[in-house]
């Protein structure tokens, strides 16, 4: 959502449609008054960055926008909208959509005449306003002045240079609308504005996650089902198409994913998901990382590893323990957030004593440290509460590629466990796990796929694993029994 809402101009606009006959759903509805959001200065909240929406087929895009753009035209006098989609068969259908919605008995009063000759389709609101269809790729958009509000179907099709060919066409508007939607781009399909639109409300979101708000300019709203759905789920399309069942039947999906060529297709148009999200692009295979799954850690003494972000606003914390074979790897922090607070209570956390007096650095065969400056500033925490030097590592590059190398080395060998359950952030890391190159002989680290992956759980028991193998420290109190490692 933009930032700096005081109000919205949804009612107005809420209140023409009912009169013309139009109620939305709920999801509509929350749409309608996020786009017409507006700022102190009663400009809309969204007027600069725009409206980017990314859904799948047959949820009810051009009903909704179209009857929200009928209402502004109604409201307000000599209103000029373009809306132009990709290819001209779209634009097409578009215009005979809305043509049709404006001959509803209740729209007609409204209507001046609609004017249907090829490249000149319009429609005309008797008090002046109106709007304008076209084909990008039939040059449809670029060159106008004075244009109040943009709809651009299709924005999956649609290059960087295009968009900045469009937008003149609002500059003297007093209060423009700017709307991009459609559906996840294909690989050959010039996605490139769509696809930079969404990565930066990734960022903005991942950014308001770790409790570091931006200011924000824009709308952006995506629905889609996982991205690994299983393609026959119906409990899926409904979580992509929140107008199925009750709008749009089964028939109207089965229609779609008829006319599409493959399941990757289906998986983008009618199910709104991004490539950018699925497997595919993942290091680690989700059927590798289930693999390892149980529900019974061994009762020896951990390992622990601990990843900053390079940016200091993401940490995580990964403990390994060995049966003797394999390695039992689990993420241990649950919160995310404000890393002063959190280095603080991780380091207060590894100088707590047990009920014998013994702390819990000492119970473990090591603490393995990577991140930026931050793993030399945690390790002075942890110096300051007496944690022996030698139970301390800061790993430099090379350790840390050598570490990411083992997890994945050890993946493949299958001598990984980890917890079945309670694991959702490293879970979520691994799925977006990648390898970003680091040296010219082929040393990696782990990175993210996605703008708003994190790759600090990955991490974490990257360094703890590699801490395990290398660590000469058995965690054991001399004479105590207790807490015995294996190695
Ligand atoms: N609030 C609503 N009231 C009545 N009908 C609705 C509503 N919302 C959606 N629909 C119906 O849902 C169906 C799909 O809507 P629409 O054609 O706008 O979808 P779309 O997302 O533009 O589809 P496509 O991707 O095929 O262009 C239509 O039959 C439309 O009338
Ligand atoms: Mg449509």
């Amino acid at each position: 959502m933009p930032t700096g809402i005081v109000s919205t101009g949804w009612p107005a606009v809420r209140d023409t449609c009912t009169k013309m006959g139009v109620t939305f759903d709920r999801w509509q509805d929350g749409l309608g008054r996020g786009i017409l959001a507006k700022r102190k200065d009663g400009l809309y909240a969204a007027g600069i960055g725009g409206i980017i929406i990314s859904i799948c087929r047959q949820v009810g895009k051009t009903y909704t926008i179209g009857a929200i753009i009928f209402a502004l035209c109604i409201i307000f006098p000599r209103l000029t909208v373009i809306w132009t989609a990709h290819h001209s068969r779209t634009s097409d259908e578009t215009f005979e959509s809305l043509q049709s919605f404006a001959r509803r008995k209740k729209v007609k009063p409204y209507i001046r005449r609609i004017r249907r000759a090829n490249g000149q389709q319009q429609i005309i609101f008797a008090n002046g306003s109106r709007i304008l269809f076209g084909a990008r790729e039939n040059g449809f958009g670029r060159g106008f002045a004075g244009v109040d509000v943009v709809v651009m179907d299709e924005f999956q099709i649609l290059t960087n240079k295009a968009l900045e060919d469009m937008i003149p066409a609002t500059n003297a508007a007093p209060n423009p609308l700017i709307i991009g939607m459609g559906t996840p781009p294909r690989p050959v399909d010039p996605g490139e504005a769509f696809r930079t639109r969404r990565n930066e409300a990734l960022e903005i979101k991942r950014r308001n996650a770790a409790g570091d708000p931006v200011e924000c300019e824009m709308l952006y709203l995506e629905v889609g089902a996982d991205p690994d759905a299983d393609l026959d789920d119906w409990g899926q399309v409904e979580k992509a198409n929140p107008s199925h069942p009750h709008r749009v039947p089964r028939q109207s999906i089965l229609r779609v994913r008829k006319n599409l060529a493959d399941d990757d297709s289906y998986r983008r148009e009618g199910l709104g998901i991004w490539d950018d999200d699925r497997d595919t692009a993942r290091a680690i295979p989700e059927a590798r990382w289930a693999e390892g799954e149980t529900f019974a850690a061994p009762d020896t003494a951990p390992a622990y590893g601990i990843s900053f972000s390079a940016d200091g606003m993401r940490m995580a914390l990964g403990a390994a323990k060995t049966d003797g074979a394999r390695m039992f790897l689990e993420q241990l922090d649950a919160d995310e957030g404000a890393i002063d607070d959190g280095m603080v209570k991780l380091a207060d956390w590894f100088a707590a004593k047990d009920e014998n007096g013994v702390p819990r650095w000492r119970r473990s065969r090591g603490i393995f440290i990577s991140g930026s400056a931050h793993a030399p500033t945690f390790k002075q925490l942890l110096r300051r509460r007496k944690v022996l030097e030698k139970w301390i590592t800061v790993l430099n590059t090379p350790q840390v590629m050598a570490a990411c190398q083992t997890l994945d080395n050890e993946l493949k060998a299958k001598t990984i466990l980890h917890p079945e359950e309670g694991q959702e952030r490293l879970d979520a890391s691994i799925a977006v796990a990648t390898k970003m190159p680091r040296s010219k002989d082929g040393g990696w680290t782990w990175g993210a796929l996605t703008p708003d992956g994190d790759e600090t759980p990955t991490e974490a028991i990257s360094f703890a694993l590699w801490g395990a193998r290398i660590s000469k420290l058995t965690g054991r109190m001399p004479g105590s029994g207790r807490g015995g490692g294996i190695l």
